[in-house]
């Protein structure tokens, strides 16, 4: 019999679910357990992975059962099986690439959103579902201060937000050119063009192959050394082309964090018809705080926006969201049907997003949302940004240590003595497992980027990391010597 609520160790992730206690011998009472296991080690473990792909393959695999076997304790085995190939994302000093954590509502609900397994794609056939979307993209659009009558698609990530924002685009703008592309493809429409910064995320140009505009449809535009595009560059490159045209501009670019500026740029791609997309993957969110919402004025009037839930909100994997202004065009380009399927007129959740039948992921964004409130979101952004500046104070009083941005959001970039140095530095920092930041290249030179996007990251975090990592520049250039 499941343990009275009371007598449940409290922890990050412990407590009641479903009436299921940890130390239920359910196989979804033992992964809750070993959930709340996992999380209570995110803290001391080693945060990149301990083990390799091939001992991963080697401890997973074998052949395939050749008859069945009790699911509590499969679920045991891939727990103990896998730990070692986990890497720490969801713990305070990961840095690398731009990955958010999971607010502990976001976490939970994200577990009901499994049990419930609904399918989001009809009002009809889940209407908690389709509520919470509704709900949660209201509130949205108001923390994010973006234009209330916008339709909101529940994506997998950035690449699908990309994705699905320029189907609309590629809509408005070609049927304000007399062309139906949705029924007449691309053959023999009027060519597209878009005009984007040298810095847009890889991301909008695959979104481009998808949609069959291809990257020669790309007019690239030149941006400063924090990655911005000009904008006196893009006006120049706009008016020597014409047609339908969607102008990408970038809130949050991936090394530095730096802001397209997006009020000018926005200007004078409204003086040329074109639609104007916002890749906001982390950057969008910005606009949440009064003190960063500077850096994205004018961005209201854009046509649609591009974010992700799963980086500055703190919702697990996936969850990105599409933003469109023009709702019709939004539904124009991803609206499904089916003689079998039970609609609704005013339309389903179904018609904003690429997928026919998907997870209900309104369910964990309206969690974290309900949870945080207003205040919430906008101490969550400025404390990243906060841990952002003291992670670059502490890297820049290092010798021979460069920061190389403008630390104006949640991205820091650095470099040391020489490429050779800072990769050393950089790998024996993913084997020393205290934290970890990822390498790149940065304006011709090899870089590390730390990217502050955990809301349980805190300043005694930050420290040790800038603590393990002096250690380590240390050592390398002693072997170097
Ligand atoms: C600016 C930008 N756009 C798009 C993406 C892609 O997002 P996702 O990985 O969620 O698909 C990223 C990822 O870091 C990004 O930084």
């Amino acid at each position: 019999m499941a343990a009275p609520a009371e007598n449940v160790a409290s922890g990050p992730g412990r407590g009641t679910i479903c009436g299921m206690t940890p130390d239920d011998p359910t196989p979804a009472g033992r992964a809750l357990d070993l959930a709340a296991a996992f999380l209570d080690s995110l803290p001391e473990r080693p945060v990149w992975a301990r083990a390799s792909y091939e001992d991963m393959l080697a401890a997973l695999g074998g052949p395939l059962p050749a008859s069945p076997s009790d699911p509590a304790s499969v679920v045991a085995d891939l727990a103990n099986l896998a730990d070692p190939g986990l890497t720490a994302t969801p713990g305070p000093r990961f840095f690398g690439f731009v990955v958010g954590g999971a607010h502990p509502a976001a976490l939970a609900a994200d577990w009901l959103t499994s049990a419930w397994d609904q399918n989001a794609g009809l009002t009809a056939m889940t209407p908690a579902a389709a509520a919470a979307e509704t709900v949660a993209a209201g509130w949205l659009l108001d923390v994010l201060g973006l234009p209330a009558e916008s339709s909101v698609g529940f994506v997998t990530g950035g690449q699908q937000a990309n994705f699905t924002c320029l189907g609309a685009a590629r809509h408005g703008v070609l049927a304000g050119a007399g062309w139906d592309v949705e029924r007449r493809g691309l053959r023999g429409a009027p060519e597209v063009r878009v005009v984007a910064g040298a810095d847009r995320h890889d991301t909008i140009d695959i979104a481009l192959r998808y949609l069959g505009l291809g990257t020669d449809a790309i007019v690239t535009v030149a941006s400063d050394d924090q990655g911005r595009i000009d904008a006196a560059a893009l006006r120049a490159a706009l008016a020597a082309g014409g047609g339908p045209t969607i102008v990408c501009l970038q809130a949050g670019e991936v090394h530095t964090g730096a802001f397209d500026p997006l009020g000018p740029a926005i200007e004078a791609a409204r003086e040329h018809g074109a639609w104007v997309h916002v890749d906001g993957a982390f950057g969008l969110w910005a606009a949440a705080s009064p003190s960063t919402r500077p850096l994205v004025e004018g961005i209201a009037a854009a046509d649609s926006w591009a974010t992700d839930a799963h980086k500055t909100l703190n919702v697990p994997f996936d969850s990105g969201l599409a933003i469109v202004r023009d709702r019709a065009a939004h539904r124009a380009a991803f609206g499904a049907q089916g003689a079998y399927l039970i609609t609704t007129e005013a339309g389903d959740p179904f018609d904003l997003v690429p997928e026919f039948s998907r997870r209900a992921r309104g369910f964990p964004v309206w969690a974290v949302l309900r949870s945080l409130g207003r205040s919430g979101v906008a101490d969550l952004v400025d404390r990243l940004c906060r841990n952002a500046r003291r992670m670059a104070e502490g890297l820049a009083a290092g010798p021979g240590v460069e920061v190389l941005n403008d630390v104006v959001f949640t991205q820091v970039v650095f470099a040391l003595d020489d490429d050779a140095t800072t990769d050393a530095v950089a790998r024996r920092l993913l084997a020393e497992g205290t934290a970890v930041m990822t390498p790149s290249t940065w304006r011709g030179r090899r870089v590390i980027r730390c990217s502050m996007s955990n809301w349980s990251t805190t300043a005694a975090d930050v420290d040790r990391s800038l603590a393990a990592l002096a250690a380590i520049v240390g050592d390398v250039r002693g072997d170097r010597t």
